[in-house]
């Protein structure tokens, strides 16, 4: 099944007005319907000696019309195999991936690599986590984009460098025609980072996937980054999930965020409501607790390292490192409580 629709040839954008012409990449935005919706998808990996090895248990995720949704947690937790497995990056016969998943409504399918290829940089744009592993260091930068524009439109060459252009520029990058002309190794980590952010964008998808896109950037390129973000979504209406282990870049964007760990989401919190008083988890509250402040001499730690991968635990991931935890902490699977709308918390601890 393919699910990405034709695309015809289109003018390229007024390099004054990028991002201000209509979704080419994307079906018209149907206004109900989530653009990502994942139910129970579980993710295992095979190890030669332990066999199959839970990475992502059952993770229920939506994201809306023109909405960013965060998805936090410490590394290893799980955040970058869970989009990987969506958009058929995960080769097959070492990972087994199960659960449904839809994209504007259509089942995806996540063993077709065929498939996954066709959804990424038209429906699907990734800002992926390490820019510089993400280029080919033999290639210009110019082919990045021609490569990406010219797997799924019929623009002409001289039309996709015009794009890439106004698209860099408006990224703050100096000379775009000289990085365009530029090898990846010729350009800085920032650079890289914002060239990634122009070609994810530049198809104008009904998704992005921002996956840490502020972690290898200096404080002022972050900024920029989180703006266009921002801008994707306000002017050419695309949603995104953003991932990141800073808390403070993804609450300044989303309305909603999961919290994972271990493979599991075990807080889902409107963002507004992220503050240590609100959130129930315990492993949430040591997170906020551990967002570095201006006003905080010492950060707080949390205790202890995330499990690694096993086969199947019992009970609550987070049990051997929480300072709540009770015995049936270590055997009872839960299903999610709804504290209120919107707010919903995988904890034996929490009534309601
Ligand atoms: N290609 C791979 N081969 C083996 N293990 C992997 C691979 N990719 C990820 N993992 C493991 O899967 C788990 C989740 O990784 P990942 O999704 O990258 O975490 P996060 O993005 O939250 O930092 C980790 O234990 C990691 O070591
Ligand atoms: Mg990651």
């Amino acid at each position: 099944m393919t699910l990405a629709p034709t695309t015809s040839a289109q003018p390229p954008p007024d390099p004054a007005g990028h991002n201000s012409g209509p979704a080419q990449g994307s079906p018209k935005p149907d206004q109900k319907t989530p653009v990502l919706s994942a139910q129970d998808l579980s993710v295992d990996l095979l190890s030669p000696k332990k066999g199959w090895l839970k990475v992502i248990h059952k993770v229920s995720l939506e994201v809306g019309p023109q909405d960013i949704v965060g998805l936090i947690g410490e590394s290893g937790g799980g955040k970058s195999v869970f989009w990987k497995a969506l958009f058929g990056l995960l080769d097959s016969p070492k990972w087994r991936v199960s659960g449904q998943a839809f994209l504007q409504g259509k089942l995806l399918n996540y063993h077709d690599e065929e498939e996954g290829r066709a959804l990424r940089g038209q429906s699907v744009g990734i800002i992926p986590q390490d820019p510089m592993s993400a280029f080919d260091p033999v290639r210009t930068i110019l082919s990045h984009f021609l490569e990406t524009a010219g797997a799924h439109t019929t623009l002409t060459k001289n039309q996709i460098s015009q794009m890439a252009e106004s698209s860099l520029a408006q990224l703050y990058i100096d000379n775009p025609k000289r990085i365009l002309a530029s090898y990846p190794f010729q350009c800085s980590g920032g650079t890289l980072q914002r060239v990634m952010v122009a070609i994810a964008d530049l198809l104008k998808p009904a998704l992005l996937v921002a996956d840490e896109p502020t972690t290898s950037v200096d404080v002022t390129v972050r900024r920029e980054v989180l703006s266009l973000l921002k801008d994707s979504k306000n002017q050419i209406g695309s949603s995104i999930l953003l991932i990141s282990h800073d808390l403070m870049a993804v609450t300044s964007l989303a309305s909603e965020i999961n919290v994972m760990y271990a493979g599991s989401i075990i807080e889902r919190i409107p963002t507004p409501a992220l503050t240590a008083s609100q959130a129930r988890h315990p492993y949430t509250i040591k997170l906020i607790k551990a967002r570095p402040s201006f006003s905080k001499e010492r950060l707080e730690s949390i205790p202890g390292a995330p499990p690694t991968l096993s086969a199947g635990q019992s009970g609550c991931p987070f049990q051997p490192r929480c300072e709540k935890a009770l015995k049936p902490c270590r055997h009872y699977d839960l299903e999610p409580k709804q504290i209120s709308p919107g707010h919903e918390v995988r904890c034996l601890l929490v009534d309601r």
